[in-house]
């Protein structure tokens, strides 16, 4: 299927490795022009480089998403941004008992204020052009929340109410700008190797870790011309670990 989105702009946020990248990946196989970004400039270079085999225009704005004057650059990188995948690291596990409101704040900022924050710089031009997609990526923890994650679970939270009411805002939704929510279960990058000394498929009936490959391919699906109909979901990609009907 033709996607529809070929010659586009997408910022794609926290996009060297993993899952950011994964979105960057998919999209750029579909002819989607990109700016990227991560803290380190090394990796983002290799992974801007390897963007570029697609034969797309690949432009990379190094420095912390969670900062305004990155998300200024980030934004400005691009002539005109068509798709937006907000992204960035995920708070640190923990027991809420030991986070003072210096950990929250951070977490808030990173995880909910971040992407607040772009997507009002970007939304009211994408319908004045006719044409947007956001799509933010998320957590299954805010379907299912795990009890160590509690500042993930908080802020991501926050995004979502925030997301829900957003996307049905008339003004949007039908000048066909969506905006949806990727709740990623437990996935094969970096981050997971990180966050549990021995990582289990255990709970996963598709009996393995998902693919950042299949996680981009899902979100390059909402950033195509034939998915102007969904908005203000929240879709959960797990391997089928949540274990609810709806
Ligand atoms: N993987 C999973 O199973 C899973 C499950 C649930 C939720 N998630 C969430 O999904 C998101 C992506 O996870 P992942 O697994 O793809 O992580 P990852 O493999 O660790 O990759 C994170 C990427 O984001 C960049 N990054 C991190 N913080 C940044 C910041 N503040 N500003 C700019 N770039 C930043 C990193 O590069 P630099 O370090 O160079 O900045 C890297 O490119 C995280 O929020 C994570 O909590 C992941």
């Amino acid at each position: 299927m033709d996607f529809g989105i070929a010659g586009r702009w997408a910022v794609v946020g926290a996009s060297s490795q993993g899952l950011g990248l994964g979105c960057a990946d998919a999209l750029a196989s579909e002819g989607v022009n990109l700016v990227v970004n991560a803290r380190r400039a090394g990796p983002l270079a290799e992974a801007a480089e390897r963007l570029r085999a697609h034969g797309v225009e690949v432009r990379e704005v190094v420095g912390d998403i969670s900062e305004s004057g990155i998300r200024e650059t980030l934004l400005d990188a691009a002539p005109q941004v068509d798709i937006l995948v907000t992204n960035a690291g995920g708070p640190p596990p923990g027991d809420f008992r030991d986070w003072d409101e210096d950990a929250w704040l951070a977490a808030l900022k990173q995880n909910m204020l971040t992407p607040v924050e772009l997507i009002k710089a970007t939304v009211d031009d994408m319908a004045a052009r006719g044409f947007g997609r956001v799509v933010n990526i998320t957590s299954a923890a805010v379907k299912a929340p795990i009890a160590t994650l509690g500042l993930s679970n908080g802020a991501r939270g926050g995004l979502t109410g925030f997301v829900a009411g957003v996307a049905r805002q008339p003004q949007l939704a039908a000048a066909n700008v969506t905006i949806n929510n990727l709740l990623p279960g437990r996935f094969a990058t970096a981050r997971l190797a990180r966050t549990g000394s021995s990582p289990s498929t255990d709970g996963i009936p598709a009996g393995r870790f998902g693919d950042p490959a299949e996680f981009g391919a899902t979100c390059a699906f909402l950033c195509s011309a034939q998915a102007g109909y969904i908005t203000g979901q929240n879709m959960l990609i797990d391997g089928g670990a949540y274990p609810g009907t709806l």
